[in-house]
């Protein structure tokens, strides 16, 4: 029998709502077609924007937004996607499947959309082949209350108010497809156009994201936060707000990444050991912050996490559309419950791509739309969002069929919300293996509890034949008598429980 250990005495810090926050890209089907239908499509839509997909994001209660990319990004100019549509500049998206972009989707439709989702902006800057001057007039556009060239356009756009944008990204993957920088030359970069992203209204603080490492690299961070640090005033730590990390799962060679549906036990154990390497990335990229930032002011930003396959056969292979299976609903199981145990460091994360893009959590064929497991997953875990994280611990031992490719059996996360609830998260990576637990909560005693779970054969998947293969469901099977709470967590599986727990 596993023990599960909570000490409700030990409050670790708020779970910041944005480490459920989400990424979508002008990629493949993602915002077009995804996201946007425009207003003249059959598909229900309020100004363009399905539906359907709003109401679906809304219950998991997406927090906040990532756009317009991704390499995308650093070849978006914003001013070709403002102003008539009809006027319009038409670009060739040179990353992703080199197809037309006509820019409807622009500055105006995608605040509309965090609107209509209720949740946090945060728009991505063009570093890699922008001007200064550019990204400066974006921020001015957005945000600027007063008289200026920029509010002005914005008004003659017809949007009177500023918006608030939570969140801005200097460049994106500036060592990659946004510009293939060193990181000495980045960090310059860095330094001058963060210089022209200001706070226009005194009362919204616009967060300054600096492009972070790729996976494992640690010199990355080193060099660019030494150089962010180096002869700058103290009080401004840095002029950065976050520090993105990029981490996908991939199971093969970049080459032949492997099937999102049609894969071996061996394939599962590999993907969720290295879905669970997570938390060596953040351990070690946050000691190296440490050197800079001992408070951790500064926020490590995984914006972009997630399973990354081979697409589905048939379909353009620069739109990287996937399934999703039981094994991403584990994926992005485990690696939530990583985030809130590191959510003293961690501050937004945002799953690639939303809709129709890797592991998303809905997929649309026309007017049809899917939940995908890891929809279900985010559906579980949103309690957790805003709430203190209390310490936490589990002892088990680890799972895999290689050496190389272990994990834990179970992982887990607890905290308790505004109204003294307490939301328990567990996944069970093994296969084959129940694992029976007994929960201790330390001076406590577990007075009510209710669990849903999202469980299901290695590959079950949801499709538009057949839409509810995997989804959540009640878990009744608990026993909890006397204040002790015990149950049996089926193999491949998500759980999460709720307990009102009296002293
Ligand atoms: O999410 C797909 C791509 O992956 C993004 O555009 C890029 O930032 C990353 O390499």
């Amino acid at each position: 029998m596993a023990k599960l250990k909570i000490q409700p005495d030990k409050r670790l810090g708020t779970i910041r709502k944005e480490i459920y926050g989400h990424f979508s890209e002008h990629l493949g089907r993602c915002i077009y077609g995804g996201f946007y239908v425009g207003e003249d499509s059959a598909i229900p839509n309020v100004h363009g924007m399905r539906t359907d997909v709003v109401e679906a994001m809304r219950k998991i209660r997406i927090p906040v937004l990532r756009w317009p990319g991704g390499c995308f990004a650093d070849e978006y100019h914003w001013m070709d996607g403002i102003g008539p549509k009809a006027n319009r500049k038409k670009m060739i998206n040179t990353n992703w499947g080199g197809v037309t972009e006509d820019n409807s989707f622009g500055t105006h439709e995608y605040f509309e959309l965090c609107e209509q989702l209720g949740c946090e902006a945060y728009v991505n800057g063009n570093l890699g082949s922008g001007t200064v001057r550019e990204m400066s007039e974006w921020v001015e556009y957005i945000t600027l209350d007063g008289v200026s060239p920029m509010s002005n356009l914005r008004r003659e756009n017809g949007h009177e108010k500023p918006w608030k944008l939570s969140y801005f990204g200097v460049g994106n993957e500036n060592w990659g497809c946004g510009g293939n920088m060193l990181p000495e030359y980045y960090a310059s970069e860095y330094r001058r156009y963060q210089t022209f992203v200001r706070n226009y209204n005194n009362a919204e603080h616009v967060n300054k994201i600096c492009c972070g490492p790729n996976n494992d690299d640690y010199e990355w961070t080193k060099t660019v936060l030494g150089l962010l640090f180096r002869n700058c005033d103290p009080r401004s730590h840095g002029n950065l707000d976050g520090l993105s990390l990029h981490y996908y799962v991939v199971p093969g060679p970049w080459e032949n990444k492997g099937s999102a549906t049609d894969f071996d036990e061996k394939v599962w154990y590999k993907t969720l050991a290295k879905a669970y390497f997570m938390d060596e990335l953040i351990r070690k990229h946050s000691a190296i912050m440490d050197e800079f930032d001992p408070e951790r002011k500064i926020a490590l930003i995984v914006d972009e996490w997630g399973g990354w396959y081979d697409v589905e056969p048939g379909t353009n292979p620069g739109f990287l559309y996937q399934q999703n299976t039981m094994r991403d609903a584990l994926l992005a199981g485990i690696t939530l419950n990583v985030f809130n145990k590191h959510s003293d460091r961690v501050g937004m994360a945002n799953l690639a791509q939303t809709i129709n893009v890797l592991q998303s959590v809905i997929l649309t064929e026309g007017a049809d739309m899917i939940l995908t497991p890891t929809y279900h997953v985010f559906d579980l875990y949103k309690e957790h969002q805003e709430g203190q994280l209390l310490e936490s611990s589990i002892d088990v031992g680890s799972v895999g069929m290689e050496a190389e490719y272990q994990l834990p059996w179970v992982t887990e996360s607890v905290s308790e919300d505004a109204d003294g609830v307490l939301h328990i998260t567990l996944t069970n990576a093994s296969l084959t293996e129940a694992c029976p637990i007994d929960v201790e909560i330390a001076g406590r005693k577990a007075a009510e509890a209710n669990g849903e779970i999202v469980c299901g054969a290695m590959n079950a998947k949801n499709t538009f034949a057949e839409p509810q293969c995997v989804t959540a469901k009640a878990f009744t099977d608990f026993r909890s008598e006397n204040g002790a709470l015990s149950f049996t967590l089926p193999p491949r599986s998500v759980l999460h429980m709720s307990v009102k727990a009296e002293a």
